[in-house]
C-alpha cells in the first residue's frame, strides 16, 4: 500500500538546519526503479540520479557530469552505462567509473577509466532504495560502512504498508515534531483515538543507547483506542520507542506473538526543507482483509495531520521567532539537539548519563 500525502511547493521553506553527513538515508521507493530508467531525487542538498541495472542490481549517482556539470539525468540509461547528453561519456552507474569518452582518438592517451562520477552506495532495504552519503570532501566511500538500516520483523509472514508526506521545515524541526508527546491531544484528536479531554499526567521511562534513547518497554496508554483493540489477545502489550541518530524512530509493540513494527525516518531533502516516511508491518489480524487500507488509511491521517501543522508552522518560522524547549515534554528534543551536537563535533558525548523518568499531561 502506498500513500502519497500531499506535495508541497518549494517556495515556502523556512530557515536551514545542520545536516549529518556519513549515514544512510531513504531516497525513493525502490519500486520505482526501473531497468533502463533514470528518476532523480534529492538528499541532503544533493541532486542524485537513481536507476536499476539489467541484473537488478540499483545505484544512485550525483546528478553531475564530471566534464562540465550537465545533470547525467539528461542524458541515457541502456540497463547497464549512463550516458551523458553533452559529449557522451559513458559511465558504470554503480562504481561510477568512466567507461568510454567517445571524442579519444587514439593519439591521445587518456585513460577514460581513472575518471569517476559520484556514485553512493545504494541498498534496497523494506522496499525503500537507502543511499549512504559521505562527508562532503572526503572522497570515495571505503567498505566500513554502517549497516543499512532495517525495520525489525518478528515472524515469517506479516503484511505492511508505508506512508510519505513532504515537510515544509528543516529536518530538526521535522524531528522533534515527531518525539514530541504533548501534541498528539491537540493534532491527533479523533473520535477513534483520543480527544483532549482524555489528558493524563504520564511517567515514561527513557534510557541511552547508541546514537539515541530508548523509551523502555511498557503498557502503551491506555486512552488510544487501537491500543485497546490490540488487548483482544489477552496478552500484555509491551512497546518500545527508539530514536537513533540521525533521523529513525523504531516503535515495537508485542503482545504474546503477535507484533507491530514501524521505522518513521526524517530525511533533510534540502537544508531547509524534509520529507517524513513511514514503514510498517505487522502480523496482527493477518487473516482478517482489507486491515492494510484501513491501516494505511488511518496512519495517512495521522502523517497528514502532523504535516499539516507543520506547514502552518513553517509560516511562523519564516519570521525566525526565538524558540523554546521546556521540561519534561520537551526533554527527548533537546537529547535529540545533544545527540546531534555530540555527532557533529565528534566528541561522543551522550546527553544521557542514565536512565531517566520524565512526567508530562497527554
Ligand atoms: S558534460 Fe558530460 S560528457 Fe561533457
Ligand atoms: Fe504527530
Amino acid at each position: 500500500m502506498v500513500t502519497d500525502l500531499v506535495q508541497l511547493g518549494a517556495g515556502a521553506a523556512g530557515p536551514p538546519a545542520e545536516l549529518i553527513f556519513g549515514d544512510w538515508y531513504p531516497a525513493l521507493r525502490a519500486r520505482e526503479l526501473r531497468v533502463g530508467k533514470m528518476t532523480k531525487a534529492m538528499l541532503l542538498g544533493v541532486p542524485l540520479v537513481l536507476g536499476r541495472k539489467k541484473d537488478g542490481k540499483i545505484f544512485a549517482m550525483r546528478d553531475l557530469c564530471p566534464h562540465r556539470g550537465i545533470p547525467l539525468s539528461a542524458g541515457w540509461f541502456d540497463g547497464e552505462t549512463v550516458q551523458c547528453k553533452y559529449h557522451g561519456w559513458r559511465f558504470e552507474p554503480c562504481s561510477g567509473q568512466c567507461v568510454e569518452i567517445p571524442s579519444l582518438t587514439q593519439f591521445e592517451t587518456l585513460d577514460p577509466t581513472k575518471i569517476y562520477a559520484g556514485a553512493y552506495p545504494c541498498e534496497e532495504r523494506d522496499g525503500y532504495a537507502w543511499v549512504y552519503l559521505p562527508e562532503p570532501g572526503t572522497g570515495r566511500v571505503g567498505d566500513a560502512l554502517p549497516a543499512v538500516p532495517e525495520l525489525p520483523k518478528f515472524s515469517q509472514r506479516f503484511r505492511s504498508a508505508h506512508l510519505v508526506a513532504d515537510l515544509p521545515c528543516n529536518v530538526d524541526h521535522g524531528i522533534i515534531g515527531l518525539m514530541d508527546p504533548a501534541h498528539g491531544p491537540f493534532v491527533h484528536q479523533a473520535w477513534w483515538w483520543r480527544s483532549r479531554a482524555s489528558i493524563h499526567e504520564k511517567e515514561k521511562h527513557f534510557e541511552p543507547i547508541p546514537q539515541g534513547f530508548r523509551m523502555s518497554a511498557h503498557a502503551p496508554s491506555g486512552n488510544s483506542a487501537p491500543y485497546k483493540l490490540l488487548g483482544v489477545y489477552g496478552e500484555p502489550i509491551t512497546t518500545t520507542i527508539d530514536f537513533v541518530l540521525p533521523n529513525r524512530r523504531y516503535e515495537t509493540i508485542r503482545c504474546g506473538d503477535k507484533w507491530f513494527s514501524s521505522l518513521t525516518t526524517v530525511t533533510p531533502v534540502t537544508p531547509s526543507t524534509c520529507r517524513i516516511d513511514v514503514i510498517a508491518a505487522w502480523n496482527i489480524f493477518y487473516a482478517v482483509p482489507f486491515v492494510t487500507s484501513i491501516a494505511t488509511f488511518f496512519g495517512a491521517r495521522f502523517v497528514r495531520q502532523d504535516q499539516q501543522t507543520m506547514i502552518e508552522q513553517a509560516e511562523g518560522l519564516r519570521f525566525h521567532p526565538g524558540l523554546m524547549l521546556i521540561d519534561d515534554a520537551d526533554k527527548p528534543a533537546k537529547w535529540y539537539f545533544g545527540l546531534k551536537q555530540a555527532r557533529l563535533k565528534g566528541s561522543g558525548e551522550h546527553p544521557l548519563s542514565g536512565p531517566v523518568t520524565l512526567h508530562w499531561r497527554s
